[in-house]
This record gives structure tokens, C-alpha cells and sequence, in this order.
């Protein structure tokens, strides 16, 4: 799979927002956090899970699995969208993420898509690659996370309550909007 260092790349973003402590350059990089793990969900639901279910062995199983964790993951960010930075609130939902994403990252990126990349014909790992990348660059994101108050990003999505689910409808292209 293509970014398959992607799930650590977050997993560094989150550490970040435990060293820094300006509370507008932490909430920027949550938000950037929360979109990438978005975006992370939604292609790999859309185009990598069909793909294991078809050529792993237990395919459907694990698919379902990752599934759940998906779901856990989003409810903790959205725990985290409409939490203020720093409040106990906010610190419990990030260990929350921090733990959940461990498990996620450690399941899918050094089992599943190897097992996954073993498998799948050449053609067809191409094909999803491609899918997988035109997926990502649909989501509004802030091209440098660390910089506050990304105009752009704020005018396509908004901060705040409702992130998760309007990136979500962006994606999937439920959004009639
Ligand atoms: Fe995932």
C-alpha cells in the first residue's frame, strides 16, 4: 500500500501536540490529525478493505476488525474535535487515540498490507495504489501542519464540532452541499 508509514506519521503528530504548548498551534495540529486519520479511514474503506476481503485468507475477518477499530477511532476524535486543548477532556481522548492507533497502525502496516502486497497481482496493487492516492488528495488538508490558522482548510471544512463527519461527507461525496 502506498504511505503505509502514514499511520506513524500521525502517531508523530500527536506527539507533537503533547510538547507543544501553545494551545492555537496544538489545536491546529489535532485538526490536522483528525483529518489525516479521516482520510486514512475512508480510502482504506473504499478501496484497500475490497481488496483483503478478496485475497486474504480470512479476509473478511479481518476486515471487520479493522472496521471496529475505525469506528472506535472515530468516536475518540470526535471526542477530541469538540474538546478544549488542554482541558482533562482532551488529554483522556488523546491517550485514548494514542493507544488505539497503536493497535490499528500495528495490525494493518506490518500484517495485513504486506500479506496484502504478497497476494494481490501486480496490475491490480497499481490499480488500487492510484486509487488510494487520488482518495487522499480529495480531503481538504492544511499542507504544513504546524502553521496556525490555515485559511484554506478553515473555509473548506470549518474547526471544530462536526469536523470528522463533514470530512467524511466530503470524502464519500454524501454531502449534497
Ligand atoms: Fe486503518
Amino acid at each position: 500500500m502506498p504511505g503505509v508509514d502514514e499511520g506513524h506519521a500521525v502517531t508523530a503528530l500527536l506527539g507533537e501536540v503533547r510538547t507543544v504548548r501553545d494551545p492555537e498551534m496544538r489545536r491546529d495540529l489535532i485538526d490536522t490529525a483528525i483529518s489525516e486519520l479521516v482520510r486514512h479511514a475512508v480510502a482504506e474503506e473504499m478501496y484497500v478493505y475490497p481488496a483483503m476481503r478478496k485475497h486474504l485468507p480470512d479476509g473478511d475477518k479481518a476486515v471487520e476488525h479493522d472496521i471496529e477499530e475505525h469506528k472506535d477511532i472515530e468516536r475518540t476524535l470526535k471526542d477530541l474535535e469538540g474538546a478544549d486543548v488542554g482541558t482533562a477532556e482532551f488529554e483522556q481522548a488523546l491517550g485514548r487515540l494514542e493507544a488505539l492507533l497503536a493497535d490499528h497502525v500495528q495490525d494493518e502496516e506490518s500484517e495485513q498490507f504486506p500479506e496484502l502486497r504478497r497476494r494481490i497481482p501486480r496490475d491490480e496493487l497499481v490499480d488500487l495504489a492510484e486509487k488510494v492516492e487520488t482518495a487522499k488528495k480529495l480531503a481538504p488538508t492544511r499542507p504544513h501542519p504546524g502553521a496556525p490558522n490555515n485559511q484554506v482548510f478553515h473555509k473548506l471544512v470549518g474547526p471544530g464540532v462536526g469536523l470528522v463527519d463533514r470530512l467524511r461527507d466530503k470524502l464519500t461525496g454524501r454531502a449534497t452541499r
